[in-house]
């Protein structure tokens, strides 16, 4: 039996590994989020390391509030960076391999072709940057990681655009969406199990590697919010606008379409498709 310590586990991805893990009967979950094991206290993370033994870490806790870090910098750098590298220190001296997530907002959506794991980063936005200084963090003090950059995080478990498209689709007759900003929607049970097979299949091997995951596909916001309509019966009408046109704090990547090559060929984990996904997570939202 292996033991998987989960920090952040009350998110969206921490959530999906808890609902997934009945379906991984060798391995044992110990889920902690901010209450039971606050990763700013770097004591508390060393108390929790001595009494307890792990055999992987799965780190889910992140400061995930875009805007909110224009203001708020130091916190976002805090929970973003800093405690990976007490987490990561931690999981060193006993020789526990650390699984960690980052974004595609570590580019500047400049690209015209999918952003491949050698592709030069540079964050225009405060989460950019702490989730960027959180993977120099992990390259620096993690032995072992797997450092997983991913996109447009949804789930049936807390917030997110989806959540927020049908509560505004079935209030209001139009809502306006952009169009100029092009991704690919990621759906957090997906990227859950792409982590636990990785976990289940071959041995890891020490150092620290890093890997792009999304769903397959491509499409905007606006694009987004018409699938979750259509497929929801929901008859807003969606107006296309441009960014500048729905001012925001943080600045956004106009492209952040992830190539994940790299993460099927090492362990050839399953990719759906976008619009595959989605359907199922409004099939689970209904029920
Ligand atoms: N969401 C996206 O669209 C997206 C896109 C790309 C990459 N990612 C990355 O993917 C990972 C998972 O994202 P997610 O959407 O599942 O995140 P999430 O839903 O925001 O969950 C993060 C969890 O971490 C907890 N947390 C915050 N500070 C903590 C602390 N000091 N100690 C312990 N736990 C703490 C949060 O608690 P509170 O809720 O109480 O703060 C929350 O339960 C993150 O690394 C994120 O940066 C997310």
């Amino acid at each position: 039996m292996k033991r998987i310590l989960v920090t952040g586990s009350k998110g969206q991805l921490g959530s999906e590994l808890r609902a997934l893990s009945l379906n991984y009967p060798d391995f044992q979950f110990i889920y902690t989020d901010i209450d039971e094991l606050n990763l700013t206290d770097q004591n508390a993370i060393n108390t929790f390391f001595e009494k307890e033994d792990f055999d992987f870490c799965i780190n889910c806790a992140a400061y995930t509030a875009v805007d909110k870090a224009e203001d708020e910098p130091q916190t976002a750098m805090l929970i973003n960076a800093t405690t990976v590298e007490y987490l990561t220190k931690a999981c060193s001296k006993k020789q526990i391999p650390f699984i960690h997530l980052s974004t595609d907002y570590v580019f500047d959506g400049k690209n015209y072709k999918p952003y491949s794991e050698t592709d030069a980063v540079s964050p225009c936005s405060q989460y950019g940057k702490s989730k960027l200084a959180g993977e120099k963090a992990a390259f620096d003090f993690a032995d072992t990681a797997i450092i997983i950059r991913t996109s447009w995080l949804y789930s049936s478990y807390g917030n997110n655009f989806v959540k927020t498209m049908l509560r505004l689709g079935r209030e209001r007759k139009e809502l306006s969406v952009i169009f100029d900003q092009v991704g690919t929607p990621t759906y957090a049970g997906d990227l859950a199990k792409a982590i636990l097979d990785i976990l289940s299949g071959s041995k890891i091997k020490t150092g620290v590697s890093l890997y792009h995951y999304s769903n397959e596909g491509v499409i905007s916001w606006y694009d987004f919010a018409q699938a979750i309509f259509l497929e929801s019966g929901i008859s807003c009408h969606v107006k296309a606008i441009e960014s500048k046109e729905f001012p925001v704090k943080a600045t956004r990547p106009f492209y952040s379409v992830l190539n994940k090559s790299k993460i099927k060929n090492d362990f050839q984990v399953e990719v759906p498709y976008w619009l595959d996904s989605l359907k199922l997570v409004l099939k689970q939202l209904e029920n």
